[in-house]
């Protein structure tokens, strides 16, 4: 089995042997005597979701440095030799000279001086040939030091596994490192060592859990000479600057070196465990590296114990973790639901996003009097969760530093003093990652946010359904702006209401969040209105470029990977996008074609046409309706139909059996008098893209001639040319849709 292992490994970078150890032809055979008593730390003494390691536990942990940083781990395995990633040392397939890296022995906190710690140069780098990238394996290097480490209670080495030592899984190990402690979030200030427990992953598991659809659109094959630790639900795991350094299990009362931190995808994530260099396999090839230098490293024979363990062959089964948040019995009935009551002040409504953090507005806490300052009468503040028969306190109020200027970033965390217990209530929702894409015609609702006016209706429990990113963007965006693709950070997300709320009923001084739904899991995906008044749609701040932010200060709370990735018969949008003239107001004003009962708008007249089909028309001057043409004109045919014009009733009444509303709805924009203006008209099959109507002033006010119009200084601003609102994709396609004859103007017959 090591045998046939030395063939396709080859040094690649051999440095001059020193004279000492050139003459020894000392072969180590399977059975040679342990030259080194390897694997135990002498009692004395990031890896994500790790603590501090204390002083002397892990002594044979080093640290790699290159150009005066951290750049990865690695563990001694000789006085002269210690094993680290290959990775590490590659860029663009070359390795880096050996020159230009030293090692870090017995360093604990690598903040101020390094007591106790001492340095050595690098003599020699050596990878194995075979080694391309990490997600091929091989992904190991042994370093020769210039000089041999000095050996003390600090500085250590581990003992090595033999090829045919087998390491049952489930076993807990333990990972080390000073890599970061969350994805992009390095290892806080004293950089004390930290440590973390992983479980050995049966290779079945590890390739059923990397099989399910991810973040990351990419397969892994987990192949021989990989090994993967850590749980299905993630949380735990090492990231980066960790590379390189060992995994090792306790047997026998010795630590063997299992594996060395190679990658993985994301850190902590569920399903997505840390992926090692299985050390065993690679025995023949380190030994062929160490060959002749003395003492070497220890491969003590596997402890009788652990090898006819009677968990051998465990039965190994693929067990996916499912999201640990953002479940909810019932739409509303939120089970992170979490109400601030600060003394003095109106409860204020945030989310619980872990055991012990709540968001909310940082508004509801931002001093008016003290600008900056937030109150620090902590003491008396509560929150109340669901399900939790007494108001949890609060430790500590961390704002976002942009929260006092910028609406966008207008959030604060509140830390509990004691974390809850998470059942079904409270419950944590789930954030999203940064590239998070919600897709378009994603379900979502609102849920209450900040000090808002208390719900009015059912409006809270409205089902809508994310439009897509052009038109959100695009509606509230600046003309000509690039619309950001999916996985770019959107700026904006845009709900659209199936059913709209009753009139008057602008949300305007409500507070609300987005929630949205993928596979049955909520996500709290946005934050308050934009300060959109009664704009339809309604904008929200995405919450996800605030994700780091939030895992940084909780380090726990539940960022979700996306769990809907159907991007529909359309596929991912590859192609920047830019957005069409633009109405100084956006759009605004959209209402359906199904009105709520109640519902009269004054200048909407119901065109029947033909005795079957019913369109939206609006009233211009008392003998002229304005109304799409391809709801009155069959295509290709040049017959005018019967039509019929019903006024003083759209909405109010149930259409005749077997009609169907079939034109578009108008776009209407209040004016900040509040008159209305008709802006558009929505384009055959569509609810949301809309003609404009400014560029047809002219024939209008000559068909019309009592048509009103606003003064220039009170519309809309139109641009020059036959703009209109089309998506430009659109307006490419198929260029008369969007066009001049797009409207109709029917002069009324008025019967008595
Ligand atoms: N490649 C990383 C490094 O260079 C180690 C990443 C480990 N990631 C993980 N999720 N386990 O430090």
């Amino acid at each position: 089995m090591a045998r046939h292992l030395l063939l396709p490994l080859v040094i690649l970078v051999i440095s001059p042997i020193p004279g000492a150890f050139q003459d020894s032809v000392l072969s180590p055979t399977q059975e040679e005597p342990e030259d080194l008593d390897c694997g135990r730390p002498e009692p004395s003494a990031r890896i994500v979701g790790g603590s501090n390691a204390q002083p002397g536990t892990w002594p044979w942990q080093v640290s790699l440095h290159h150009g005066g940083g951290h750049i990865c781990g690695g563990s001694l395995i000789a006085p002269s030799w210690v094993l680290s990633a290959a990775h590490c040392f590659m860029t663009n397939g070359t390795l880096e000279p050996a020159a230009e890296w030293s090692v870090l022995l017995g360093v604990h906190s690598q903040d101020g001086p390094l007591d106790g710690a001492h340095t050595r140069a690098v003599a020699a780098i050596v990878v194995p040939a075979n080694y391309s990238q990490v997600e091929l394996g091989a992904d190991l290097a042994l370093l020769r030091l210039a000089s041999p480490a000095s050996l003390g209670p600090a500085v250590w080495p581990v003992c090595l596994p033999r090829a045919s030592h087998r390491f049952v899984h489930g076993t807990a190990c333990w990972a080390t490192g000073w890599g970061d402690v969350q994805e992009a979030d390095p290892l806080p200030l004293p950089w004390v060592l930290q440590e973390v427990e992983l479980r050995l992953l049966g290779e079945a598991t590890c390739q059923c859990l990397y099989s399910q659809p991810g973040p990351f659109n990419l397969t892994l094959q987990i192949l021989p000479g990989m090994l993967c630790a850590g749980y299905p639900e993630g949380r735990r795991d090492t990231c980066q600057g960790d590379s390189g350094g060992p995994l090792v299990c306790e047997e026998g009362g010795r630590w063997f070196q299992a594996g060395i931190t190679s990658f993985g995808f994301g850190c902590g994530r569920r399903n997505r465990p840390g992926v090692f260099t299985a050390v065993a396999t690679y025995e023949a090839w380190i030994r062929e590296q160490v060959m002749g230098s003395e003492p070497g490293p220890a491969f003590p024979t596997q402890p009788q114990k652990t090898q006819s363990d009677p968990q051998e062959p465990r039965e190994e089964n693929c067990t996916i973790a499912l999201p640990e948040c953002g479940k909810a019995r019932r739409p509303g009935a939120w089970p992170w639901e979490a109400q601030v009551i600060v003394p003095g002040s109106r409860p204020c409504h945030g989310a619980l996003v872990s055991e012990s953090w709540v968001l909310a507005p940082a508004s509801c806490f931002l001093d008016p009097s003290s600008s900056d300052s937030p109150p620090r009468d902590l003491d008396a503040w509560r929150v109340l969760l669901p399900s939790r028969p007494r108001a949890e306190r609060v430790a500590r109020l961390v704002q976002h530093e942009n929260a006092s200027w910028d609406n966008a970033s207008d959030l604060a965390l509140l830390q509990l003093r004691t974390p809850v217990n998470l059942s079904a209530a409270p419950l944590p929702v789930c954030l999203p990652h940064p590239e998070h894409y919600f897709l378009p015609g994603s379900r979502c609702r609102l849920a209450r946010w900040g000090r808002g006016e208390p719900a009015f209706g059912p409006g809270a429990l409205l089902e809508a359904e994310l439009l897509g990113g052009w038109w959100c963007h695009c509606l509230y965006g600046r003309q000509w702006a690039a619309v950001p693709l999916p996985g770019d950070p959107p700026h904006a997300l845009c709900p659209a209401y199936q059913v709209e709320e009753e009139v008057g009923s602008c949300w305007n001084d409500s507070r609300w969040s987005l929630l949205c739904r993928e596979e049955g899991t909520w996500f709290l995906a946005g934050i308050r209105d934009f300060p959109s008044g009664c704009l339809r749609p309604r904008a929200f701040f995405p919450l996800q470029t605030h994700g780091p932010w939030i895992s940084h200060v909780t380090r726990g709370a539940y960022l979700e990977d996306q769990l809907a990735w159907d991007w529909g018969p359309d596929g991912e949008e590859t192609e920047t996008q830019t957005c069409p003239p633009h109405t100084e107001h956006g759009a605004c004003g959209l209402r359906p074609e199904a009105a709520p009962v109640r519902v009269l708008w004054p200048w909407l007249a119901e065109v029947h046409v033909a005795g079957d089909r019913v369109c939206t028309g609006i009233l211009l001057a008392p003998g002229w309706v304005l109304a799409a043409t391809h709801c009155v004109l069959r295509p290709g045919s040049t017959t005018v139909p019967y039509i019929e014009v019903f006024l003083g009733r759209a909405g109010a009444s149930s259409l005749p059996q077997g009609h169907q509303m079939t034109s578009a709805p108008p776009l209407l924009c209040q004016t900040t008098e509040g008159s209305w203006v008709l802006v558009g008209m929505a384009v055959q099959g569509s609810r949301e893209l809309f003609a404009a109507i400014g560029p047809e002033e002219a024939w209008i006010s000559q068909t019309v001639g009592e048509a009103h119009f606003l003064p220039p200084s009170g519309s809309p601003h139109w641009p020059t040319g036959g703009s209109n609102l089309c998506p430009p994709e659109l307006a490419k396609a198929s260029g008369s849709l969007c066009a001049v004859h797009f409207l109709l103007l029917l002069t009324l017959l008025i019967q008595s």
